[in-house]
This record gives C-alpha cells, structure tokens and sequence, in this order.
C-alpha cells in the first residue's frame, strides 16, 4: 500500500495524524451541527374552548319553544329576543351549542338552574378571550378586499389586557343566532356612526377614510370624489387639476390614469397621441385642442 522505500513506522503516523483529525474534526462540526439543528419550540399552552355542545339540548328545548318561553315572559317584545330560530342551531356558531358559549348549567329544564354561572354576552372584553378569541385571535384589523379598516386590533388589546373597547357583538350581533348589523350598509353606517358620535371618537374617524383604505397612490379625502356609500363608481371631481375640455371632458377617469392610481401623469398631448402626419412636430397643442383634431 505504502510506496517500499517508506520506513514502516509512517503508518503509525498517519494513522495517529487521521485520529487527531477525526477529533478536531468532531469538535468543530459538534457545536456547527448543533447550531444548524432544527431546534423543537416548546409547546405553548394552548387555551381550549370549553365545549359543551351535548349539554345544550335543554337551552335549546326551551329557547326555540315559544309556549316554553311564554311561562316565563309576558313581554312580547322580550320574548322576541330571547326566541332562537331552530334553522340557527345548525350555523357555523351555532353547532358550537349555547353551553360553549353561554356557559350555565345544561341537561335542566329548571331555569333558574340552568342559568347559574350564565354569561349573558361571551364576546364582551371579559369572556371574548375564552371563546371568540380562541379561533379569531389572528383576525384581520385591515380587510384590503374589502377596502375596510376595522378596529380589531384595539379590540383584542383590550381583551388581552382586560379594558374595554366594543364587544365583538356590538358590530357583529349575536354571531350564532338573530341579527347581523354589517349585513347592509345602510344599517350599518347608520349603526357605526350613531356609536362614533355619542362616544365622541374624534373627527376623522367619522370621515370615510376613518374606516375605508383606499387603493389609489392619493391622500386626498375620499368625499373629495366619492359621492354614494353604495358604491364606489359615483365620482366626481370639482377641479380637476388640468381643465378637462373637449373630448377629455367625456372620459372617465381610468381612460387617462392607471386605475387604481392618479399620480404620474403629465399634460403633455404627444404622451398620450401620436401624430399621424408628417408635419409639424410634438407640440401638437401648438395646433390642436381637446376640442378636436380637425378644428
Ligand atoms: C325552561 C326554559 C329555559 C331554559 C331551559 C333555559 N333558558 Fe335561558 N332564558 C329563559 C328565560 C325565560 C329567559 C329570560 C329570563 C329573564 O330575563 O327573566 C332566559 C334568558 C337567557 C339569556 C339572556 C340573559 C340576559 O341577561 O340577557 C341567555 C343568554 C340564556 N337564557 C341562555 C340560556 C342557556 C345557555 C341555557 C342552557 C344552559 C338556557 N338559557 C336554558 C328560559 C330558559
Ligand atoms: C358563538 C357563541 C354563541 C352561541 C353558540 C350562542 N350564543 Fe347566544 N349570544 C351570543 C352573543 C355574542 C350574544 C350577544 C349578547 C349581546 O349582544 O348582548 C348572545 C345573546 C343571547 C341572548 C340574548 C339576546 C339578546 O338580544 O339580548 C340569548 C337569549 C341567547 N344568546 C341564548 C342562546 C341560546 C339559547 C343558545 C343556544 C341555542 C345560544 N345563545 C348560542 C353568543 C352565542
Ligand atoms: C370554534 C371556533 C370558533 C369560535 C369559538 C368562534 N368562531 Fe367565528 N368563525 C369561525 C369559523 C370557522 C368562521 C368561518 C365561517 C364561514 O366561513 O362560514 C367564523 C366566522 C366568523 C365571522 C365572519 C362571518 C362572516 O359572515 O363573514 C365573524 C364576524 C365571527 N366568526 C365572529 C365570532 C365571534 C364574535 C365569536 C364569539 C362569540 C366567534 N366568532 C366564535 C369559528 C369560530
Ligand atoms: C367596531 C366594529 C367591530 C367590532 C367591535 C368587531 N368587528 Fe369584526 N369586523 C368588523 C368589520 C367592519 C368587518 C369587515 C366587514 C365585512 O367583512 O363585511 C369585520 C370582519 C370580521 C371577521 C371576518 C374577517 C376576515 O378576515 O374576513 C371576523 C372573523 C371578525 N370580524 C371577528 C371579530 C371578533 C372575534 C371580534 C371581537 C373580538 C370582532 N370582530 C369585533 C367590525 C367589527
Ligand atoms: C358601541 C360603540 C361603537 C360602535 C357600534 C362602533 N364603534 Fe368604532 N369605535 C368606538 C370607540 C369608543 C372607538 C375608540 C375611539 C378612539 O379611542 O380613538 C372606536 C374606534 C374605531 C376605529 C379606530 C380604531 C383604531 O384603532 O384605528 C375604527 C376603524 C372603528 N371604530 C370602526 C367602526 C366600524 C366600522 C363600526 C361599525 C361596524 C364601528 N366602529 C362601530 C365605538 C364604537
Ligand atoms: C364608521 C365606519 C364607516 C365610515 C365612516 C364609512 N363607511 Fe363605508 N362602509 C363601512 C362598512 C363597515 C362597510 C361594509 C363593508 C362590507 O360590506 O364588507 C361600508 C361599505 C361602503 C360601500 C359599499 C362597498 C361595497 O363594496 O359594497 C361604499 C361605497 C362606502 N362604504 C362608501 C363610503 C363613503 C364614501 C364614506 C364617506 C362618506 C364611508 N363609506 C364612510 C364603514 C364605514
Ligand atoms: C381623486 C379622486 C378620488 C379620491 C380622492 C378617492 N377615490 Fe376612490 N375612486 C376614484 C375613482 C375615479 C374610482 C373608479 C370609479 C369607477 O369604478 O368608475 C375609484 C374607485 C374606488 C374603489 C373601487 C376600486 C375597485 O377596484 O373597484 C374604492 C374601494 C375606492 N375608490 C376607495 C376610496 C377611498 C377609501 C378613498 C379615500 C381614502 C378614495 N377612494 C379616494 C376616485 C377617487
Ligand atoms: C384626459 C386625461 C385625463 C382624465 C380623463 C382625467 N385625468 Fe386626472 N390627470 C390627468 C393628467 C395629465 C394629470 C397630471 C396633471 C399635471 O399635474 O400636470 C392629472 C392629474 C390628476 C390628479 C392629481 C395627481 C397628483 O399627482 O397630484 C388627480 C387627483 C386626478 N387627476 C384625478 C382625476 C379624476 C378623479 C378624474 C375623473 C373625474 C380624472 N383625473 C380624469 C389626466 C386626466
Ligand atoms: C393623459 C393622457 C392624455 C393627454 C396628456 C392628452 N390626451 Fe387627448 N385624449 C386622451 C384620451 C384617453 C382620449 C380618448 C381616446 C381617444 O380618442 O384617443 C383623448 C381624446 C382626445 C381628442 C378627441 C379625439 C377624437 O377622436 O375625438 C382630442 C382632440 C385630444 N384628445 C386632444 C388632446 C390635446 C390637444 C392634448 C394636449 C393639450 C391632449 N389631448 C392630451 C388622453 C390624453
Ligand atoms: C403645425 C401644426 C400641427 C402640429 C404641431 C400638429 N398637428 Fe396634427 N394636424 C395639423 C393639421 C393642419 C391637421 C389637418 C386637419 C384637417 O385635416 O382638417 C392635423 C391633423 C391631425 C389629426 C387628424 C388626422 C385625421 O385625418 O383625422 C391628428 C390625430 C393629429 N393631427 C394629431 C396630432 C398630434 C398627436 C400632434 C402632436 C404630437 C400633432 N397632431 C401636431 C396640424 C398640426
């Protein structure tokens, strides 16, 4: 193996030069392997949601049973409120069953018995953290889609930290049964807005881009353009910062700027028209006007 004319005593030494090797080897590769190693994230605790769906039956009994309901409560108006229409049991929120959320004591047609330990509202600040929250603690603050800016994140500060903004139901109802206040937009700026001015929420929250994120690259007020709360394609634009003459005055706003942006343009005709004669030059408003090309 070795050349001949090698005394036989280099293979010792080799092999002892291979062994320190090895172990120099080892000690650096130990902590560079270490620190490459995906390290396991010790398992947070996860909070649960007390589920009691199967202990619901007798809420449900009685809350969808007008003449259950009825031995109780003479006001018709109440009554209302406190019926359960049976189609909701079945929703999303509704499969949770009322114990999961309302908590009380289930499987009793007694009612004062059932409802010991009853949480009347489990989205307020104190009780949204044990329910709501364990599926929506991620929601959105900002919902591009829908060009709306909500106030989620102040929301669930509050309930982490335990003070008071809203209460998930005050802008969504009850989630599982009755009433859904932002169903229409009607409704539902009437709604916002009579809380925002009793509450006294300064100013510009009240304006549309208190609630609204715009996808244009402007900072102008959207009221500047926008005319209708049911839809955004009523626009108009009092001055525009080109006089809009001629056959400019026909177009629509998109015809000339990149939707969704205005910035970027300038009124330079050759930027937008090309000449179709050999004549004259680039200063085709030396020419011509909006009015058009033949005048
Ligand atoms: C036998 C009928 C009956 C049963 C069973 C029953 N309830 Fe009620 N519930 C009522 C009546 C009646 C009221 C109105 C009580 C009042 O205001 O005096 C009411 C009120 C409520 C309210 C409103 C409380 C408030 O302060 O606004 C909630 C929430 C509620 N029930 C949930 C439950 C849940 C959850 C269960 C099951 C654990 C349940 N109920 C079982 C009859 C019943
Ligand atoms: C996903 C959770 C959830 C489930 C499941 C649920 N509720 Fe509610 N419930 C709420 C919330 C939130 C409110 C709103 C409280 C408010 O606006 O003050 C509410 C309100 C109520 C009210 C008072 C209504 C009012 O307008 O004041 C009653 C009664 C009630 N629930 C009964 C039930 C019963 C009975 C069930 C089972 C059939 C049930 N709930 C299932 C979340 C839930
Ligand atoms: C067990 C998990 C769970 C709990 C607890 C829960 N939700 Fe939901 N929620 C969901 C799921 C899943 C959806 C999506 C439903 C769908 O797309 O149909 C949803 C959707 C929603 C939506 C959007 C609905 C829509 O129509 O766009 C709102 C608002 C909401 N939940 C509020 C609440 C509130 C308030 C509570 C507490 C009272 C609550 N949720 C408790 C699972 C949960
Ligand atoms: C001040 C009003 C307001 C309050 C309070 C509020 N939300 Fe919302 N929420 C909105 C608006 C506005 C939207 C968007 C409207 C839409 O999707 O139609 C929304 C959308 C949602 C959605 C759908 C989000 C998505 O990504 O599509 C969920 C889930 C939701 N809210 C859960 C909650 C929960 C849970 C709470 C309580 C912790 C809560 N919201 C409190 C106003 C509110
Ligand atoms: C129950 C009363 C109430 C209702 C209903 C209500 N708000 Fe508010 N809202 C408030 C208060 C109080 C504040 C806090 C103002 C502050 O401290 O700046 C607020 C703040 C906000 C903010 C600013 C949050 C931030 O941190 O940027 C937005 C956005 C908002 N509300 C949207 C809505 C929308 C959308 C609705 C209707 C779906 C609505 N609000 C309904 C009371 C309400
Ligand atoms: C307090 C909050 C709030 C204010 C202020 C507000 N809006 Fe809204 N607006 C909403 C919410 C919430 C929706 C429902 C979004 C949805 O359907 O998901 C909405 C919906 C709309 C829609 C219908 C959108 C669609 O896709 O159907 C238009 C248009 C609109 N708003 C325009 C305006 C204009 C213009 C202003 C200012 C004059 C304004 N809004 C002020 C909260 C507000
Ligand atoms: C300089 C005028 C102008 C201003 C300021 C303005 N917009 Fe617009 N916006 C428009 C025009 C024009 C359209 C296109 C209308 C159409 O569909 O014909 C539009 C469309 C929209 C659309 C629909 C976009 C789509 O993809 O369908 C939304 C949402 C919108 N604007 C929100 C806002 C909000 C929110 C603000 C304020 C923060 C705002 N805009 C400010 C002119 C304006
Ligand atoms: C004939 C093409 C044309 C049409 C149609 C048009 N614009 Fe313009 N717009 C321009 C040009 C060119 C400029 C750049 C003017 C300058 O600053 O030299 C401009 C500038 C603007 C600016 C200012 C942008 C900035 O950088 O500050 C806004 C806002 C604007 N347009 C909104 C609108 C709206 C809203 C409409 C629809 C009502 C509209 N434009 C229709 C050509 C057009
Ligand atoms: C930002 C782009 C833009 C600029 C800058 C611009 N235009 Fe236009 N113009 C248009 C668009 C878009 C139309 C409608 C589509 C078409 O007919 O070409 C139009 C139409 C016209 C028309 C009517 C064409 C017809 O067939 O009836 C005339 C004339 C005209 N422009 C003249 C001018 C003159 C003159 C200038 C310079 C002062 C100018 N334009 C600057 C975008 C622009
Ligand atoms: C020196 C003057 C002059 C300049 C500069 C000029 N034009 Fe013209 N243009 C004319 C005349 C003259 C006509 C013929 C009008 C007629 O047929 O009645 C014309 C015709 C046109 C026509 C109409 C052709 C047809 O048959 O309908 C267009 C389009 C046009 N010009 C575009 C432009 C554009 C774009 C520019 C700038 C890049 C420009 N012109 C610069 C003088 C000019």
């Amino acid at each position: 193996m070795l050349p001949s004319h090698w005394p036989k005593w280099t293979i010792i030494l080799i092999a002892l030069a291979l062994a320190v090797f090895a172990v120099f080897f080892g000690l650096v590769l130990e902590p560079v392997a270490q620190a490459m190693m995906p390290r396991p994230t010790p398992t947070p605790i996860l909070p649960m949601l007390h589920y009691a769906a199967p202990q619901s039956w007798d809420c449900i009994f009685c809350h969808t049973n007008y003449e259950k309901l009825r031995q109780f409560v003479a006001d018709e108006a109440k009554l209302e409120r406190l019926w359960i229409d049976p189609a909701d049991i079945y929703s999303t929120h509704g499969r949770l069953g009322c114990v999961t959320c309302h908590r009380g004591t289930g499987n009793t047609q007694d009612v004062a018995l059932a409802h010991q330990g009853l949480v009347p509202n489990p989205s307020d600040y104190r009780e949204a953290a044990k329910v709501c929250v364990i599926c929506h603690g991620n929601v959105r603050t900002d919902i591009p889609e829908k060009h709306i800016h909500t106030p989620h994140e102040r929301i669930l500060k509050g309930i982490r930290e335990g003070w008071e903004v809203c209460a998930c139901s005050n802008c969504h109802g009850p989630v599982a049964h009755g009433e859904k206040p932002l169903a229409s937009h009607e409704g539902l700026a009437a709604y916002c807005m009579d809380c925002h001015q009793a509450k006294n929420v300064p100013p510009e929250r009240l304006k549309c881009s208190g609630c609204h994120i715009a996808p244009h690259d402007i900072a102008l007020d959207c009221e500047t353009c926008h005319r209708s709360t049911r839809t955004w394609s009523n626009v108009r634009l009092a001055v525009h910062p080109v006089e809009l003459t001629g056959a400019h005055a026909q177009l629509a706003c998109f015809d000339c700027h990149k939707k969704p942006n205005f910035r970027g343009l300038r009124y330079v005709c050759s930027d937008c028209h090309q000449r179709p004669h050999t004549f004259g030059d680039e200063n085709c408003e030396r020419c011509h006007t909006s009015e058009g090309w033949r005048k």
